[in-house]
């Protein structure tokens, strides 16, 4: 749940609905089912179902004081619990200014000064181009309106002191020596980051900060990208520099690589980085030039399905994916997998062998498949979507087999609805192993749409899924004081 084994951060939902909070590596793979306001975890109503399903060690009856949906550490005066809104099964965002807001209200709480300097970054969703950023492939992803913001302040000291909403003792992370990989985990993004800027020659001043989140842990939307854009993006705040966007999120993805031991791809750290409104990230892996490509028509709503199903890419299973494909590439003979095609992979296929020839098989089909779904988009051809999105599902799933079954389940459903009901496409989105699925709907059916998959997987699986609508949204960048 709180993927590669780091910070994830949860920002509730509106009263009445129901939130989760993950926590960082002291409670990793606990979770908390709360109900805002109520200051008690409700892991007594918790159906076995979940514990056994998703592997999670819900916790007894917590005591926390909630803020706005978040956790006040150390106590302090909560903020007027939210009204009431009309049931729906789209999980409201809180807004940007609310998190702002909250986040500044956080770091006066618990370091007793003002916010001089807050950072947004959001979280990701991948419209099409799976498992090949590291290929030189195309991908397709989204900023979502879901961010985290961290509200800071200078110290006077040698030290940044960082606290989060989900509360404990601040992290006490030394300045300008060499950055440990240490605990807490969470704040290892956090060392990476900062261990880019150090090697970039910056003197680092020292600082008090507090983070809040509202991109969901864990479900396959970059949470960690987001906090590492987050981080950087306060550091140029703080010593009023400017990274070049496209350094900032290299600078970040090596955070990651070399701080959080994932060797991810690019598409993470480039979406939140580079996001912008209305605009999907198309991004050209090989170059490694991003394209904003425009998504603006309100007919079209994109709907994110959280399965709750624990998502950790620090395992070993993206790392031995990777390493099938640079096994494959090998195989063909060809430097770059641009430059391979079906009839390649199928003249090594008995060399190859299994699974590294299916590796094959679905790096080849998604860079078609993604090129495919650019040009379809460039047309205002959402319809050419659909059968591109199956193909990819199917693909992750039998091919690349990062999928697992409440992933299928939640597409199945999807499928199940179908066109006539609203449904354009669906797949799985980002990393896998559990996470979200993305599905591409008609705005006017998109709340049918949600229900529907919400029941439906609620009543086979015991889960309650997390499920809400986004759109391409502001990628990383500081908030105006
Ligand atoms: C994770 C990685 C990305 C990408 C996706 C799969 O999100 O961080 O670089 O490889 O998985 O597309």
């Amino acid at each position: 749940m709180v993927r590669r084994d780091g910070a994830a951060f949860f920002t509730a939902s509106k009263l009445g609905a129901l939130g989760v909070l993950a926590f960082p590596s002291s409670l990793k793979q606990s979770i908390v089912i709360f109900r805002t306001g109520s200051g008690r975890g409700l892991s007594e109503n918790t159906p076995p179902s979940h514990q056994t399903r998703t592997g999670f060690r819900f916790a007894k009856a917590v005591d926390f004081r909630t803020f706005r949906g978040a956790v006040l550490p150390g106590g302090g005066t909560p903020l007027p619990a939210p009204k009431p809104t009309l049931m729906s099964s789209l999980d409201p965002a809180t807004s940007l200014p609310d998190l702002v807001a909250d986040a500044a209200a956080g770091l006066k709480n618990v370091f007793g000064v003002e916010a001089t300097v807050t950072a947004a970054a959001p979280g990701r969703v991948n419209l099409i181009g799976e498992h090949i950023d590291y290929c030189d492939g195309f991908v397709l992803p989204f900023a979502i309106d879901r961010y985290i913001v961290m509200a800071a302040t200078l110290n006077g000291t040698g030290e940044a002191r960082i606290a989060t909403a989900l509360g404990g003792e601040p992290a006490v992370l030394p300045l300008n020596i060499p950055q440990p990989v240490t605990t807490p985990k969470w704040a290892n993004y956090l060392r990476g980051v900062i261990q880019g800027f150090q090697d970039r020659g910056h003197h680092l001043p020292g600082f008090d900060a507090y983070i809040i989140s509202s991109v969901p842990g864990g479900a396959g939307l970059s949470s960690s990208a987001a906090l590492e854009c987050c981080i950087a993006t306060l550091l140029e705040g703080l010593v009023d520099t400017v990274l070049d966007t496209k350094e900032k999120a290299l600078l970040c993805q090596k955070a990651e690589h070399d701080y959080a031991l994932v060797p991810c791809g690019i598409m993470d750290q480039f979406a939140s980085a580079f996001g912008k409104t209305n605009r999907l990230v198309l991004i050209d892996c090989q170059t490694g030039e991003p394209e904003l490509v425009p998504f603006e028509n309100p007919d079209l709503t994109v709907l994110i399905a959280n399965t709750m199903v624990h998502h950790e890419l620090s395992d070993g299973g993206y790392a031995a994916r990777r390493k099938n494909t640079e096994d494959g590439l090998a195989a063909t003979g060809k430097k770059s997998w641009r430059d391979a095609t079906m009839a390649d992979v199928e003249t090594v296929w008995e060399q190859t062998g299994d699974p590294v020839n299916r590796r094959s098989r679905h790096v080849v089909g998604e860079i078609a498949r993604t090129k495919t779904a650019a040009e379809a988009l460039a047309k205002n051809d959402y319809e050419a979507l659909g059968p591109l999105m199956a193909a990819s599902h199917d693909s992750l799933r039998d091919d690349f087999e990062v999928s697992c079954k409440e992933l299928d389940l939640m597409v199945e459903i999807a499928r199940a609805i179908g066109r006539n009901g609203g449904v354009i496409g669906a797949r799985m989105t980002g990393g896998g192993f559990g996470g979200s699925t993305v599905t591409l709907c008609e705005s006017g059916k998109a709340e049918a749409i949600a229900a529907t998959l919400s029941q439906q997987y609620e009543a086979a699986t015991g889960i309650k899924p997390q499920i809400f609508a986004s759109r391409p949204s502001q990628g990383a960048h500081l908030v105006q004081h």
